[in-house]
């Protein structure tokens, strides 16, 4: 990998998180459990999960604006559980931005090296680096009225910045963007923590957003970290159906295994027959799992395919996805596109076949 440009006054490479055995309860809401985690020195780390499942309330945690029942949370080694806020070396970003709206964007940024009483010349200083870092040098003298959702956001990034934190917490900071601004914006943040080489959590609902720009993602539900790896291997070793749902599409079916060796065969109700790997062995409550761009169309009398009828059909750009429903479930086949390609309709009969390999076998 690219050695990345390094940048001398702002760059505080080196810290690692670790999360240990955390705890947190609202009330009689249990919303941490068990959280244990460790983030690697300089790497983009995502906290990926739907709504609700504890994403903020764990990066509050670090930031130290929320306390665990049980647990700790160290930077570079040191137990940074008992120290306020303030005292942690630790920016958050939030997913609101809240930027003083009386403020001009210089002052904006200037705050916090204001409050932690620096010299003037040193707060000028800080303060031109990170607008200048941000793309946003040219707008000093504006309010965030005055700026476009995307600007705000750098704003509210030049402002951590500047306070020279060992680590950096995002928290949502694409989702007031609009979807093409997004994607541009999700590129320069990448690009900017990796000239920073500042360690950076990011929390996301959104599957493509942690996969296009994160290191490594921990895939949270219910306020469990359900598993910790590279977009990659999540994709393709999921620990359990949550994370195949999550991450990608996955169809899911029910049934038995029966047969020994090469014989051996998943049964569904409806009479699905899937042939499966001989080493294929299904833990009680185990579901068979496969992408849809892991099954392909046939014709309906194909032997060893199994049959079905085509209920729905979506243009996806690259690829054609089919809704086939057998055995009284539908499933999604994915057929890549070229112009020219022949197209099933809805309504027309055909077989589908899963490559024994794709398949995977989870619990839930
Ligand atoms: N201050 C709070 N008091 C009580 N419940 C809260 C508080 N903050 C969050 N919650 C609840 O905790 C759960 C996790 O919330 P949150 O961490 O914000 O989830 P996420 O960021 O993943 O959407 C939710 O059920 C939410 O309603
Ligand atoms: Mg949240």
């Amino acid at each position: 990998m690219n050695q990345p440009v390094r940048m001398p006054g702002l760059a505080t490479r080196g810290a690692g998180i670790r999360v240990e055995n955390v705890n947190l309860s609202y009330g009689p809401l249990h919303v941490l459990k068990d959280i244990n985690l460790e983030v690697h020195p300089g790497e983009f780390f995502a906290f990926l999960g739907p709504s609700g499942c504890g994403k903020t309330t764990l990066l509050r945690l670090i930031a130290g604006f929320n306390q665990a029942d049980t647990g700790r949370v160290l930077v570079s080694g040191e137990d940074i559980s008992a120290l306020p806020p303030w005292k942690r070396d630790v920016g958050m970003v939030f997913q609101s931005y809240a930027l003083w709206p009386h403020m001009t964007v210089r002052r904006n940024v200037a705050f916090g090296l204001e409050e932690r009483r620096l010299p003037r010349s040193e707060i000028a200083q800080r303060v031109s680096e990170s607008l200048a870092l941000v793309g946003l040098d040219q707008l000093s003298d504006r309010r965030p009225s005055q700026l476009s959702g995307g600007q705000q956001q750098r704003v509210a990034l030049a402002r951590t910045i500047a306070v020279r934190p060992k680590v950096l917490l995002l928290d949502e900071p694409l989702s007031n963007l609009d979807a093409k601004l997004r994607v541009q914006v999700r590129r320069e943040l990448r690009e900017l923590q990796q000239r920073l080489g500042i360690t950076t959590i990011f929390v996301t609902h959104d599957q493509e957003e942690a996969n296009t720009i994160c290191d490594r993602i921990a895939v949270m539900n219910d306020g469990i970290v359900q598993q910790v790896g590279t977009p990659i291997e999540l994709y393709q070793r999921p620990a359990n159906l949550f994370v195949a749902g999550f991450l990608g599409t996955a169809n899911i079916l029910e049934g038995e295994i029966s047969g020994f060796g090469c014989d051996k065969v998943f049964q569904a109700p409806g009479g699905v027959k899937i042939p499966v790997d001989s080493g294929a062995d299904a833990a009680p409550g185990s579901k068979l799992a496969f992408r849809p761009q892991d099954a392909s169309l046939h014709a309906k009398d194909e032997s060893g395919a199994i049959p079905g009828a085509i209920v729905n059909r979506e243009f996806l750009g690259s690829s054609i996805r089919y809704g086939v429903k057998i055995g009284g479930k539908e499933i999604l086949v994915d057929i890549p596109f070229h112009s020219g390609s022949t197209l099933h309709e809805v309504g027309d009969a055909v077989a589908v076949k899963i490559a024994p390999s794709s398949v995977l076998w989870l619990a839930s």
